[in-house]
């Protein structure tokens, strides 16, 4: 298993984050328990802030919270001076009851709801992206009877198929996300937009998928919207002051996985946009990115406890876990790889290969396939890496198994941010 951030092994042959023995914290807080490298996060956050900036262009980082979301990650995300991306009512809500700064939010959603997006003009959000043209009435109305203006962005499609699963693609002729820009009415839209007193139109945004490697995807992206930013304000007249080109950085999950050098590459960036717009004549004064899975994947560690080592008739080595697919339902969904190690054995060989399993009634309900381990016994902690983007946020009570603890550690401290979910937890809402 790669370590990252502040993992490291200590003389027991323990797995220690955040200076924190994982085998205590596996003791302390039970299992499965989600654990999370704050400063790791921290030094994310630092990293994008200090390399996504220019003397020419204003910039923005947002980080996608639908990666990872807590009260206590807003408090962090706002420490940190980043804004925040949220996709729902309950994304927004938490961010506000968190304190989070309202001007700082970024409002994301294919079907906003009429509440969510009272919600959000209401409480000031910063920007609104606007999916497409059937929102534009809804805003209008709400902004009329409450007597407020909307800064959106328009989201949109440029056409663009990245190179990752088919399910974390956005930008397909096919996708459902915004607006085509080579849509026959795509500068109606836009005009319809600037007549409208209730609305105003910053600029544009799109985000062509999740997981992606190739950089030069992102060059591509940069000049396909800087073209359609020349034409639509020759167009229509506008001004594009703001570009936001998501996010979508793919990380290391397992061998294989090469991410790109981020440092360059938020250089690079800038460097593209200011090119490409001073050789088209125009001028972007602000460029927006939105990473979710770069701040916090590499961060998160889950811990389970083994309960069963059972070899098949087949021939097939399985380890049981106290968790599964109801805490990390990426690697049924999307075939992820992922990595794992005895976290209270770390300093053994690996001697045979088996197939992490949990508990739920599916034989899907895989976390991790073919990790070479030392032969697993009944009480070890199995960690599982990189865990830290879409996991939490896509838990579930599947089998009514509630849900993980979740716990940031930092300089030999650690702090549950949130709560085991109990039993009592599981039927709250039934009646
Ligand atoms: N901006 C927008 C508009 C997005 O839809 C997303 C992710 C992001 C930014 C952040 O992308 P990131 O930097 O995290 O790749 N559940 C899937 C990933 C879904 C991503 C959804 N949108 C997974 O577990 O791989």
């Amino acid at each position: 298993m790669k370590l990252f951030g502040t993992m490291e092994i200590n003389e027991e042959g323990h797995l220690v984050i955040g200076k924190c023995d994982t085998v205590d914290l596996a003791e302390e807080y039970g299992t499965p328990l989600y654990i999370m490298d704050e400063q790791l996060i921290r030094d994310r956050c630092r990293l994008f802030r200090e390399n996504f900036k220019s003397e020419d262009i204003k910039t923005e980082v947002i980080y996608a919270s639908k990666a990872f979301l807590t009260l206590a990650m807003c408090r962090l995300i706002e420490e940190e001076g980043l804004s925040l991306d949220v996709v729902s009512g309950g994304e927004l809500y938490t961010a506000l009851k968190a304190g989070f700064p309202a001007h700082r939010i970024h409002m994301h959603g294919n079907n906003k709801s009429r509440e969510e997006l009272v919600m959000a003009i209401e409480a000031g959000v910063g920007r609104i992206i606007v999916d497409n043209r059937y929102e534009l009435d809804l805003i209008e109305d709400i902004c009329k009877s409450l007597d407020k203006r909307a800064c959106i962005l328009l989201r949109l499609n440029p056409g663009i198929e990245a190179d990752t699963h088919d399910y974390i693609k956005t930008t397909k002729n096919d996708s459902k996300f915004g607006e085509s820009i080579y849509d026959e009415n795509i500068f109606h839209i836009i005009n319809r937009i600037i007549k409208s007193p209730y609305i105003d139109l910053k600029g544009f945004h799109s985000h062509i998928g999740s997981q992606i490697f190739q950089e030069e995807t992102y060059y591509e992206l940069i000049n396909i919207m800087l073209d359609f930013a020349k034409k639509a304000s020759q167009v229509c007249g506008i001004r594009v002051e703001e570009l936001n080109l998501g996010g979508g950085f793919g990380v290391y999950y397992a061998k294989g996985d090469k991410p790109f050098e981020l440092e360059v590459f938020l250089k690079n960036i800038l460097e593209k946009v200011k090119n490409k717009s001073g050789s088209l004549g125009i001028d972007i004064p602000k460029l927006m990115i939105e990473p979710g899975r770069t701040i916090v994947a590499n961060a998160g560690t889950t811990l389970y406890r083994v309960g069963t080592v059972k070899k098949t008739y087949g021939g097939k080595n399985y380890v049981f876990i106290d968790g599964g697919m109801n805490d990390n339902p990426r690697t049924s969904l999307y075939d992820a790889q992922y990595e794992a190690a005895l976290a209270n054995r770390m300093d053994e060989e690996g001697q045979n290969v088996y197939t992490i399993t949990g508990k739920c009634c599916e034989s899907g309900d895989i976390i991790v396939k073919n990790v070479s381990l030392p032969n697993p016994r009944v009480g070890d902690i199995v960690a599982v890496s990189t865990t830290g983007a879409y996991n939490y946020s896509m838990s579930s009570n599947y089998n009514r198994l509630p849900r993980p603890a979740v716990v940031f550690v930092k300089d030999g401290k650690s702090r549950c941010v949130v709560k085991r979910e109990t039993y009592e937890d599981i039927i709250r809402n039934d009646i």
